[in-house]
């Protein structure tokens, strides 16, 4: 029997490959960096199956260039990547990997909150540039992160778990905007608000959001405009969803006080100037990085392919109008 083709678009952990390996003829891509359009579509014509990165643009005309293709699972759980809309006219089933990373993610955005707020980079940088002359009551001082206000954009799996640390851990008080999740589904005190309301209030703003067309550059110049000049701006969602320019021009002004960034409109690259200042710090789009999770991805995107050759629904399954008219099985 002809095995299905799995093309596997970067290097991910070997347990998710592995588990692929024994039941479809896979393909690894090994070129550094993200893969070029014209390489992908060639790779597909032969595929029955992609599995991509989040930095693949996996757009109409990558979709229509194959025959085959009857899978792409995106190793993440944001999909923006991917034109759903021509998937779906085409059958293809697309997946994600949820509840995966949403721990891991708090937890980096709480790395960023405290190293802002503590001035974490900024000081190493002081150290190793040999400039500690002896301690003084007012250097490096910082902003209390107990006890203070934390916004929270999208209280999604991710938002939650942001939402958690703040309030178990570090006694702060959680306002949230999300237009779905009532307070009641939520096991802790917690206030919904306008985004308005939010973004005046806040000591620390953190987007946990999907990238949309509603998103899209939500935090723009007029919401800046209501953020307190103390206040700290947290993205570890998409860049699209902060103006950049906007922003870059607010830290540069010093009209808040410091922003951390995971991720950037065009990545990888971000808006010119944003490396020379102090308040803030920037992250090659990490928050999902550590061991246990990227390995729990590569199993999880793994097992959508499986679920789909086995009939069976897939667990990541994101565009559910791809089953109308099937016979499933659903687990
Ligand atoms: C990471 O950004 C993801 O969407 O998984
Ligand atoms: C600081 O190091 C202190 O002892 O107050």
């Amino acid at each position: 029997m002809i095995k299905p083709k799995v093309f596997i678009s970067n290097i991910i952990p070997e347990k998710g490959i592995n588990m692929l390996r024994k039941r479809f003829e896979v393909e690894v891509n090994k070129t550094a960096g993200i893969l070029k359009k014209n390489l992908l579509i060639n790779k597909l014509k032969n595929t029955d199956v992609l599995l991509s990165l989040l930095s693949d643009i996996v757009d109409e005309e990558v979709i229509l260039s194959s025959e085959k293709l009857k899978v792409i699972s995106n190793y993440a759980v944001g999909y923006n990547n991917i034109d759903l809309k021509a998937a779906t006219k085409r059958g293809i089933y697309v997946t994600n990997t949820p509840r995966t990373l949403d721990e891991t993610t708090a937890d980096f955005t709480f790395a960023l909150i405290l190293s802002l707020a503590r001035r974490l980079v900024e000081s190493d940088k002081f150290m190793r540039a040999g400039k500690f002359k002896g301690w003084g009551a007012l250097d490096f001082l910082g902003f209390d992160v107990f006890n203070s206000t934390m916004g929270v954009i999208g209280m999604g799996s991710i938002g939650k778990e942001v939402a958690k640390r703040g309030y178990y851990g570090f006694n702060m008080k959680i306002l949230y905007y999300d237009r779905s999740v009532p307070p009641s589904a939520l096991y802790m005190k917690v206030q919904k608000t306008s985004l308005d309301y939010l973004l005046k209030h806040s000591d620390f703003v953190t987007l946990n959001i999907p990238l949309t067309k509603e998103t899209f550059h939500l935090i723009g110049e007029r919401e800046l405009n209501l953020m307190k000049p103390t206040a700290y701006l947290i993205n570890t969602s998409r860049g699209p969803v902060i103006d950049e320019r906007a922003l870059y021009k607010y830290l540069l002004n010093k009209k808040i006080a410091g922003a951390a960034l995971d991720v950037y409109e065009q990545e990888p690259s971000f808006t010119a100037g944003l490396e020379k200042l102090d308040n803030i710090i920037m992250t090659p789009h990490i928050a999902s990085a550590s061991l246990q999770t990227r390995e729990l991805m590569s199993v999880k995107a793994a097992q959508n392919i499986i679920d789909y050759f086995d009939g069976r629904v897939p667990e990541g399954l994101v565009n559910r109008e791809v089953l109308e008219g099937k016979h499933i099985i659903i687990f």
